[in-house]
């Protein structure tokens, strides 16, 4: 894949946080959300790409499988033409080799039967779990850990409703992560409609008092690994947007204070709690498709007591979030990104030629985290 890899002249310059520069494609031997569960339909195959690599996902007896969407035999792509004939099976439409979804063996070859080579090869399959409505695949090579510890603290609970969207957004997955978790970029929401017709009290950017001390650290033995922001309780607010001592915008001063605890987590993904209003969380990944897209999955949670409650607050995202929050609030984000790809992007040069302010420190000290505590880069060796 072309651009995959990053620049070795920039990769030289970098300090600190080489692993996470590298890591273009995302880092690998983590568990990824690739699809909502009501996507994938029983033996209705679909195709998706992870950290660049092309997956086959389907659904058999109501099981998620997912295995390599690549043939052995000359390399196509099973979902150029997917053909199945006996279930549980996969045909390639090509010279017709016909793999096992559970486990990808190699069980026949239909255009010839006696062929040395059934049963002796093997395609990638993927671990596959379902949770809170949606699929999740560990892209890597390890026995995969449990789940929990790769999702934010409280995704998995009990009684914890989830609804939201995905889309594709043409920025690397990165610029996603550190337009969520950076703390002055809510400038860019200063005309969102969520923030005025939701009374939220939003201000324009926030001054350290000690930029040196603005994160908390999480590593977990068990559970995931990832960083609080801490610049509400560690900075001043800047409400009032002055220019030469005058008044040039105003931030927003609604009655209620949301976004009081910002996470960031291994593999990438942002919990703001509670927002969009008090008793809600959002969770957003910012999952690596190739070098320069990432999907954007957003989802809303709440605790919720009963099945009729969870399925009321589906309905409440439904018929308010996603157009307030979703889309009205984080449509500033999804631009900003896409803004961004190309100083990072095109050549690389954006990671050693940027120059990073006060309030970036976060997004510094997560760039720390995400090098040192990674299960693995993705290479362009593994696609
Ligand atoms: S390429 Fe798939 S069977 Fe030949
Ligand atoms: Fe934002």
């Amino acid at each position: 894949m072309s651009g995959a890899t990053v620049d070795p002249a920039v990769l030289e310059k970098v300090r600190g946080w080489r692993p996470y520069v590298e890591a273009k494609l995302g880092f690998r031997n983590h568990w990824y959300p690739a699809v909502f569960s009501h996507e994938l339909l029983e033996d209705k195959p679909v195709e998706t790409m992870l950290l660049g690599e092309s997956i086959l996902l389907n659904r058999l007896d109501g099981k998620p499988r997912a295995i390599r969407n690549r043939c052995l035999h000359r390399g196509v792509k099973f979902s150029k033409q997917v053909e199945c004939y006996k279930k549980g099976t996969i045909t390639c439409w090509y010279h017709a080799w016909t793999y096992n979804w559970a486990d990808g063996e190699l069980s026949d070859i239909i255009t010839n039967p006696s062929s040395s080579l059934i049963g002796k090869h093997r395609l990638k399959t993927y671990p596959v779990r379902e949770e809170k409505g949606l699929i999740f695949v560990f892209v890597g090579d390890i026995d995969p850990p449990d789940l929990s510890s790769d999702v934010p603290p409280g995704f998995l609970d009990e009684g914890m409703a989830i609804h939201g969207k995905r889309r594709m957004v043409k920025s690397n997955w990165r610029l996603g992560v550190e337009n969520g978790f950076d703390a002055s970029h809510i400038f860019i929401h200063k005309r969102s409609k969520l923030v005025a017709g939701n009374d939220i009290a939003l201000p324009l950017g926030f001054a350290p008092i000690d930029a040196g001390d603005s994160t908390r650290a999480v590593i977990g033995d068990t559970g995931p690994t990832g960083l609080y922001d801490l610049l509400g309780e560690k900075s001043i607010p800047v409400f009032e947007g002055e220019l030469s001592g005058e008044t040039v915008i105003e931030g927003h001063f609604g009655a209620k204070k949301v976004a009081d605890n910002i996470s960031i987590w291994l593999p990438g993904v942002l919990k703001v709690d509670p927002w969009p209003q008090e008793g809600m969380n959002q969770f957003e990944w910012y999952v690596p498709v190739d070098a320069t897209t990432h999907c954007y999955l957003q989802v809303l949670g709440r605790m919720t007591a009963t099945k009729e409650e969870a399925d009321a607050f589906r309905q409440e995202v439904d018929a308010k979030w996603i157009e307030l929050a979703l889309d009205g609030f984080n449509d500033d984000d999804v631009w900003a990104r896409e803004a961004t790809e190309e100083f990072y992007g095109d050549n690389d040069r954006g990671w050693i030629e940027e120059r990073l302010f006060e309030t970036d420190m976060a997004i510094v000290e997560w760039r720390k985290l995400a090098s040192q505590r990674n299960r693995g880069i993705q290479r362009s060796d593994n696609l």
